[in-house]
């Protein structure tokens, strides 16, 4: 028996087909390259963090190359940040002077990156920061780059959500109007409950969140459903419902992700640093493994995995994000089989040891990812009467089997013989024909 997932108005049946995307965080932030929280982190001021705006310029930046990277290593749609907390623009919205078209590079980001994406045959994903740290009438609160500045109770009062939540919206009909088909729309992020954030200094306000009524979300849903009925929503505008999937954040769910005890469709997004804008002195980038792992966990768990890209102010993909793509769409290329169309396997099949199942309800094929080279072959109980034929995927040849005695809880069982040395795939996978 395969999970049934929570039903979606959002048009998610290519999704969790698709299950690979890459996410891309650019911006301003690539200039300090620490972070794109920096202008929040290091509480830089406005006049301050304007030196980046003053000085963006990505020459080198090439549309084309992105996509083929990002379709080379086997992604099949991206989300990319039109506007992070920052407030700055990758687009030339009519709304705003803080955009890309008022920079030294002077042309719009955002066009040539969704027909380049296209032309891949990519779909296509707009992530839209709620919050802004630059916008004149969003009122400073607890997470905002000012929030130690003495003078908020007077800044705050000349301040007006509402006119905040039109200037959102007014966005957000830009990016749904003006650039053909939108797939999925990302925002981020709500934070109505704000214990979590460090003590205030003395003489500071408590400040509150903002959520769904500071976003106007309500509105908000029905005109992105009026305008582009079937794109698919993430869950963090602070609403219990309108959503399509559920969005966990740098870390593997341990299970299927489930909302009110029933199965919904979801989305891990992941760095390959820790940081998701370009960060130039970050040490902690993730392996190849790792990053493949990741990728066949999420799956087995029934989800999609957005792998992030932060690009540098020259506009390129960095040697190291490059290194792992290149890694990835090797591994895709023999092993796509086992990530596209394919899904957490019913529930009656019990992965080996060290070994993450998927499984195509389309093909009744079961793939078995090795992440730990056994010895000579391994075990699966509870299959001897379902396979009809196994091989190895990465060339297709043959895996040899035959039912064992039942012995105390082992019953049924299946012993798959595998060469001594490891194949040479990063992840080798075993697929089952079922019968
Ligand atoms: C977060 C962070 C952020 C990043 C995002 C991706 O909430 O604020 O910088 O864009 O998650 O999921």
């Amino acid at each position: 028996m395969t999970l049934v997932t929570k039903p979606t108005d959002g048009d998610t049946k290519w999704f969790v087909k698709d299950r690979f995307g890459m996410f891309i965080h650019w911006g301003l932030y690539a200039l300090p390259a620490r972070h794109e929280w920096v202008k929040q982190t290091e509480q830089i001021p406005d006049d301050v963090y304007d030196q980046y705006f003053k000085h963006f310029d990505p020459d080198l930046y090439d549309p084309e190359m992105w996509a083929q990277a990002a379709s080379n290593a086997g992604m099949k749609y991206f989300v990319v940040t039109t506007k992070h907390h920052e407030g700055f623009c990758l687009w030339d919205s009519e709304l705003t002077d803080y955009k890309c078209t008022n920079t030294p590079y002077g042309k719009d980001l955002l066009h040539p990156m969704v027909d380049a994406f296209r032309a891949q045959d990519m779909k296509v994903g707009f992530y839209h920061s709620l919050i802004d740290w630059h916008h004149p009438e969003f009122p400073i609160d607890a997470l905002h780059s000012q929030r130690r500045n003495p003078d908020i109770v007077e800044i705050n009062k000349k301040r007006n959500i509402k006119k905040y939540a039109e200037y959102l919206h007014g966005q957000v009909r830009e990016l749904l109007t003006g650039f053909g088909k939108v797939d999925i729309m990302w925002f981020d992020f709500s934070y109505p409950d704000i214990t979590w954030i460090t003590p205030y200094v003395d003489g500071i306000p408590t400040l509150a969140g903002k959520g769904k009524d500071d976003w106007q979300s309500e509105k908000l849903l029905k005109m992105i459903r009026e305008l582009m009925p079937n794109v698919i929503l993430d869950d963090r505008l602070d609403l219990p419902h309108g959503w399509d999937i559920k969005t966990p954040e740098q870390y593997q769910p341990r299970e299927w992700v489930t909302d009110e005890g029933q199965p919904v469709v979801w989305e891990a997004c992941q760095t390959f640093s820790g940081s998701w804008g370009y960060h130039r002195d970050e040490a902690s980038w993730k392996s190849l493994d790792q990053l493949l792992h990741m990728l066949i966990d999420t799956v087995s768990k029934g989800g999609n995995l957005l792998l992030n890209v932060g690009p540098t102010g020259r506009g390129e993909f960095d040697v190291r994000a490059l290194d792992r793509l290149n890694g990835m769409g090797e591994w895709m290329q023999r092993h796509n089989r086992s990530i596209y169309g394919c899904t957490q396997a019913p529930l009656e099949f019990k992965a080996p040891e060290d070994c993450r199942l998927t499984y195509n309800p389309d093909t009744k094929r079961l793939y078995v990812h090795i992440f730990a080279w056994p010895f000579l072959g391994f075990y699966m109980d509870g299959f001897a009467d379902r396979v009809e034929y196994a091989q190895l995927l990465n060339d297709a040849s043959e895996v040899k089997f035959k039912k064992v005695d039942d012995s105390g809880e082992h019953k049924n069982t299946l012993r798959l013989e595998l060469p001594v040395h490891k194949p040479n795939a990063a992840v080798p996978v075993v697929e089952l024909f079922l019968k």
